[in-house]
């Protein structure tokens, strides 16, 4: 097995970490990191549990080699709150109603938080649309629907999530 070094933003924190070849992001976060809120529900893409974002995007850790990650960006939903103050998406999550079990609760927030940035005034269906992969079996998906409506109203203090040309 080869190993290999990388070097990577975390959570706005740059971190080189030496991966196996076949190690993917969401175990580097998990095993070597102590970053367990990204969630392994399916390790085959299916459910979204493991979702972070790259560069910006949200992905699909337990789908992308970490070795992919060289140089790149990572939030994961550790990195959503900024000096004790949660991301209005976490706020509103909570105030909504919308974690059950919370097996889900990361993909949703971080996938939630991709969505709000690049639209900051979604529709019901905007919203459907963005957590289409993100699996939820306690919820019914209305509360957290509302939350992201809710979350959309309000003030954004984080922040922003760094792109790795900054
Ligand atoms: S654990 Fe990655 S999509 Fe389910
Ligand atoms: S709150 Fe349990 S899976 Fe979503």
């Amino acid at each position: 097995m080869a190993f290999h070094k990388i070097t990577i933003t975390i959570n706005d924190e740059l971190e080189q970490v030496v991966v196996p070849s076949n190690m993917t992001l969401m175990r580097m976060l998990r095993e070597t990191q102590a970053l367990t809120g990204t969630k392994n529900g399916c390790s085959a893409g299916e459910c979204g549990a493991c979702t972070v974002l790259m560069n910006g995007e949200p992905v699909n850790s337990c789908m992308i080699l970490a070795v992919e990650c060289d140089g790149g960006v990572i939030t994961t939903v550790e990195g959503l709150a900024h000096d004790r103050q949660l991301d209005p998406i976490q706020e509103a999550i909570i105030e909504a109603g919308g974690v059950q079990c919370g097996f889900c609760t990361p993909g949703i927030l971080i996938s939630s938080r991709a969505l709000l940035n690049r639209n900051p005034n979604p529709s019901d269906e905007d919203i459907r649309e963005a957590l289409v992969g993100n699996l939820c079996r306690c919820t019914g998906y209305m509360r957290i629907v509302e939350a992201v409506k809710k979350a959309a109203g309000m003030k954004i203090v984080a922040a922003p999530i760094p792109m790795p040309s900054d």
